[in-house]
Parts: structure tokens; C-alpha cells; sequence
């Protein structure tokens, strides 16, 4: 059978008419790595059943997909033109690629300089028309509500609440991969917080049972764990560079709902968690995705998060390939060898 993308694979539980055309990609059905290395590395002998839900690996590299498929069908149906976003990168590139699925004008804002390589790669190739502003994702989202109050332009930030109607659907996958109930912790990073509000929508609709959730904000960028805005966010993580969050509210809400926490991790953190995603398992993320494992191994280090025969679920959100620029950076030089065997086998011995 062909996955059909997560809006005619959950129609039953999404607000769209059976008869909604959808624009798709097919994304979704996404792997849940069981990851037992790992899990023996942050909770040595405890039983802990971790596992990574890699959504990485959705047509444009990242969970945005999930809700853009359903933000740009409701743009479509809705007789839109034109589509707008701001973003630190995946969201403009989801965008451009349905928008350009759709046959739709896309146009992004980005902070200048602050883009991962292979987002402003892909926007540009999906044929967005990317506008760098010189800003902060803050402030490139408050221009683009502003702008869609006053032109008949569709928002696609997760502030549409489409985008976590698709969005929620991770849940669902999550629920159904583990054999049809919800893990104990559910981690993942936070920025403008609609993804974790989407899988608090999700795992309640669903009804399968309800994780704890762990957010995981860079030190640097952490409105929510600290109370107040940011005006100036820094991380290494550029996708969670966000100082003032469209979905706070919200998250704060399923946070408590779900007895959970949030925590702010420092880069350094960060960069080791993305570390131990390639070397113990082979999965190569960006690095705001390996925040919510970052997170997950300072709770239980602290003993805040008891890890003893648990499961947890950590959402990977975007591929490595996103940010070649940091991988290389904090990668070791490569080998340089003159092309002759015998130096081949002199640096081997
Ligand atoms: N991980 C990655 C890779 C992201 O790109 C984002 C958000 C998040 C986590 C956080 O998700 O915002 O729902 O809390 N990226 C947005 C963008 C802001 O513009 O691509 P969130």
C-alpha cells in the first residue's frame, strides 16, 4: 500500500470534509528507532525504553510537513493565492515545497544570517521568494501577522490552527507504533511551541492514553522556562532561536495538563546529545532536534525523571542534513593521504 501523507491516513479525526482534496506529499509515517544504546548511555542498567521518532525524515526534512499539509489544503480551499510565514528555516522550506505543490505564491521571512545552509537551500530551490530580514524570527513573525490582517494573504505560522491539526497526527503515529498506547515521557524541543501543543491535541484526542511531557529549550532562548520574553535569543540551535513564543499560552497549559517540564539545556548540551544521536545510533539530526534528548538526559541525571522500566519517546524534528555548516564545523578535519597504498597502510598501522 502507498502511505497516502497523514491527512487521508487520519481523516477520521482531522476537520476536514471526506471530500477535501489534499495537498500532499505523502509525509508522515515516519520510523520510531528503537534506540537500547543509547538509553544504556543516559540511564545506565535502568530498564529505560527509549525510543526516537524521526521525523527528520518527512519529504522536506522536518515534522513541518505534518502541519503544512494541512495549512496549505486550507488555503487552497479557501481560495488563497498567496501563502506567508516567518521562520528559522523549516517552515519556510515546508511552505515553499506545498506551496509549490499546490501552485501557490509562497514568501518567506528569515533572520539574516541565522538560516541554516540547507533551509535557505531548499526554500530557494522550492521557489520561494525568501526575504531576509534584519531581525529575529520574533520579529519577522510580528510583521507577517500584521501584513496578513491587512492583504489577502493566508498565514502558514503555527499560529493557523491548521498547522496543528497536522501536526497532531505525530501523536498518533507515536500511539500506533508502540502497539496502541501512549508512552510514559514524551520529549521534544521547544520554540514557537505549536508542536508541542499539537501533540498534546493529538495524544488526548487520540485517547490511548497520556505521556508526561519534557521540553527542552536552549539556555540561551528559554522565554517559557524563564518567565519572560527574550528579546535577544541565542543558540546554537538556530531552528529554536525564538524569544517570544506564538503558542505560549498553550504549551504552558498542556504542560501542566500532563504533569510535565520544561528545562532549559546550554548548547554545549545540546551539541553532545546531536553528538550521541550519530556515534551510538546512526541518526544524524540537526542540533535544536537532539534538544529534547538533551533534556531528557539532564532530568534524569538530576532525578527529577525516574527512568526505571519507563518508556520515552524523543521527536527528532529535523534531519542533519539541514545544518551542514555546524556538522562540519564540530566534526574532526578529514584525513588527508597522498592517493597511494602504501600511505593508506602506514595510517593504518
Ligand atoms: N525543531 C526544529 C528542527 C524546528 O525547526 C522547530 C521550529 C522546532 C524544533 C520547534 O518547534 O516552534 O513548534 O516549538 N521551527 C520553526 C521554523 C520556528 O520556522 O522552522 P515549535
Amino acid at each position: 500500500m502507498i502511505w497516502p501523507g497523514v491527512i487521508e491516513a487520519y481523516r477520521d479525526y482531522l476537520p476536514f470534509d471526506a471530500d477535501t482534496p489534499a495537498v500532499t506529499l505523502n509525509e508522515g509515517n515516519t520510523p520510531l528507532i528503537h534506540a537500547p544504546r543509547l538509553a544504556d548511555h543516559i540511564a545506565p542498567r535502568a530498564g529505560l525504553r527509549l525510543f526516537l521518532k524521526y521525523e527528520g525524515l518527512n519529504p522536506t526534512g522536518s515534522f513541518k510537513d505534518r502541519g503544512m499539509t494541512a495549512a496549505i489544503t486550507r488555503a487552497v480551499q479557501e481560495g488563497a493565492g498567496t501563502v506567508i510565514c516567518a521562520s528559522t528555516g523549516n517552515t519556510a522550506a515546508s511552505a515553499a515545497a506545498y506551496a509549490a505543490r499546490a501552485g501557490l505564491r509562497c514568501i518567506v521571512l528569515v533572520p539574516q544570517g541565522k538560516i541554516a545552509l540547507g533551509k535557505l537551500a531548499a526554500s530557494l530551490a522550492y521557489g520561494a521568494e525568501v526575504i531576509s530580514i534584519d531581525g529575529s524570527f520574533d520579529d519577522g513573525l510580528r510583521m507577517v501577522r500584521e501584513i496578513t490582517e491587512r492583504r489577502p494573504i493566508a498565514l502558514v505560522n503555527s499560529v493557523n490552527p491548521w498547522r496543528l491539526e497536522g501536526q497532531k497526527t505525530g501523536a498518533f503515529e507515536i500511539v500506533d507504533q508502540l502497539g496502541g498506547r501512549a508512552p510514559d515521557w514524551h520529549c521534544l524541543p521547544v520554540g514557537n511551541a505549536g508542536n508541542i501543543s499539537a501533540y498534546w491535541m493529538g495524544y488526548k484526542q487520540y485517547e490511548r492514553g497520556l505521556p508526561q511531557l519534557l521540553g527542552g529549550q536552549a539556555a540561551g532562548s528559554a522565554p517559557i522556562v524563564l518567565g519572560r520574553v527574550v528579546e535577544k535569543p541565542e543558540t546554537v540551535a538556530t531552528a529554536i532561536r525564538i524569544g517570544n513564543p506564538a503558542r505560549w499560552r498553550q504549551a504552558v497549559e498542556a504542560l501542566d495538563e500532563s504533569g510535565g517540564i520544561i528545562t532549559a539545556v546550554s548548547d554545549e548540551d545540546i551539541l553532545a546529545a546531536w553528538r550521541m544521536l550519530s556515534r551510538l545510533e546512526g541518526v544524524f539530526v540537526e542540533p535544536a532536534s537532539a534538544t529534547g534528548l538533551a533534556a531528557l538526559k539532564q532530568q534524569i541525571e538530576s532525578g527529577e525523571i525516574d527512568p526505571a522500566g519507563k518508556t520515552a519517546v524523543v521527536v527528532l524534528t529535523g534531519h542533519g542534513l539541514k545544518d551542514p555548516g555546524t556538522a562540519v564545523e564540530q566534526a574532526a578535519t578529514p584525513i588527508t593521504l597522498p592517493a597511494e597504498l602504501e600511505a593508506l597502510d602506514r595510517y593504518l598501522a
